[in-house]
């Protein structure tokens, strides 16, 4: 084993032994390529979820029922624009430039989270984003908090407590509508039938079909498994419902006083991988309205990068 391999090896020992033992690995650590690799496609890929998830909330700012919901859905995809800002950044110290995250998802090469490509029809729908959407993206980011990278660690915190507000004005919503007149309840369970079983996919495909998952948990990023977490949002969500006095869209849901959990019908994953490829509800939307985001603010970036130059050649001048 020649010397450089050596290194490899004894630092490959070094790196699982320190992330086992909970430390945090920061963008100056050694770190082996696959792990910095996995943490790109992860990281830009849930930026790009933030972004596009903007869409089918922003669809709704203007015909919002009132000036407190409008201004509290303003406030919602404002935080999600921040928040994909955070992960792009996050992603960007792993060597990753902006714009190659933004040629990867405008390309269609990258991935963003399957839950955006639906349609979002009546206000009821803003509810239950904020309910089942949000409550599912807490349930899987509050472990990512425990993530062995510290950028993406340290960006969930934040994240993790501007979705708490996200949840509970979905959560307010909903229960304003199902506690309200027969059309308003008709509107939340309807929405309930479209957005739950999306929600439910939204953790990623079974343990036993999940790419990924294995190396992620044993690089401490992943924390907790996709059916771990689907459970968890399962239980959390089928009590929030009953309070509702909404019927789940699952003939299926039943308690398992066995298991201590709600066991749920079969998942299409047909349907999940559909949307995934890019032939969901919305996909080709939701990507051209992204796209024509982008080329309408390249006259910015354009001046943002003309400052920054001049800056650095004043800066390069006054060194002289
Ligand atoms: N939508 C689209 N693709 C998905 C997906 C989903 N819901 N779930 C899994 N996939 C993809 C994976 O990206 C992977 O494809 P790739 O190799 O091309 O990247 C493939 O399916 C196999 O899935 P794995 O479970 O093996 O992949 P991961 O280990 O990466 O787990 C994940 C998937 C659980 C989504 C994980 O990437 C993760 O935890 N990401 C961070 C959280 C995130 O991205 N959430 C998205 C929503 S953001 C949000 O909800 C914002 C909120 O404000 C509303």
């Amino acid at each position: 084993m020649n010397e450089t391999t050596r290194d490899v090896v004894e630092l490959g020992q070094w790196f699982d032994a320190y992330v086992a033992d909970e430390k945090k690995i920061e963008p100056k650590d050694w770190m082996p390529d696959a792990y910095r690799k996995t943490l790109v496609r992860q990281i830009s890929q849930h930026a790009h979820s933030e972004v596009i998830g903007m869409q089918p909330e922003g669809n709704w700012i203007t015909r919002a029922p009132t000036l407190r919901r409008k201004a509290g859905l303003l406030a919602k995809v404002q935080d999600e624009a921040g928040h994909g800002l955070y992960l792009y950044s996050a992603a960007e110290t792993l060597g990753v430039s902006r714009g190659q995250m933004d040629d990867g998802l405008l390309s269609g090469k990258d991935k963003y989270s399957s839950i955006f490509n639906y349609p979002t029809p009546t206000w009821a729908d803003i509810g239950a984003i904020g309910w089942l959407v949000d409550g599912a993206a807490i349930t899987n980011q509050i472990p990512l908090c425990r993530c062995s990278y510290g950028p993406y660690a340290r960006a969930m915190i934040r994240v993790c407590k501007e979705e708490s507000f996200h949840q509970r004005q979905g959560y307010e919503i909903m229960l304003r509508l199902s506690h309200g007149t027969a059309e308003q309840k008709r509107m939340a369970q309807d929405a309930l039938n479209r957005w739950w079983w999306p929600a439910v996919m939204m953790f990623g495909p079974s343990d036993k079909d999940s790419a990924h998952s294995a190396q992620s948990m044993a690089w401490r990023i992943k924390r907790v498994s996709n059916d771990d977490l689907r459970q968890r949002f399962v239980d959390m969500t089928v009590k929030q419902a009953d309070y509702l006095g909404l019927t789940m869209p699952d003939p299926d849901l039943k308690w398992n006083e066995e298991r201590g959990h709600y066991d749920i019908g079969e998942i299409d994953w047909s349907d999940f991988w559909k949307v995934v490829k890019g032939n969901g509800p919305c996909n080709r939307q939701r990507l051209a309205h992204r796209q024509k985001a982008h080329d309408d603010g390249e006259w910015v970036r354009d001046a943002a990068l003309a400052h920054a130059n001049k800056r650095v050649a004043r800066a390069t001048r006054d060194a002289a």
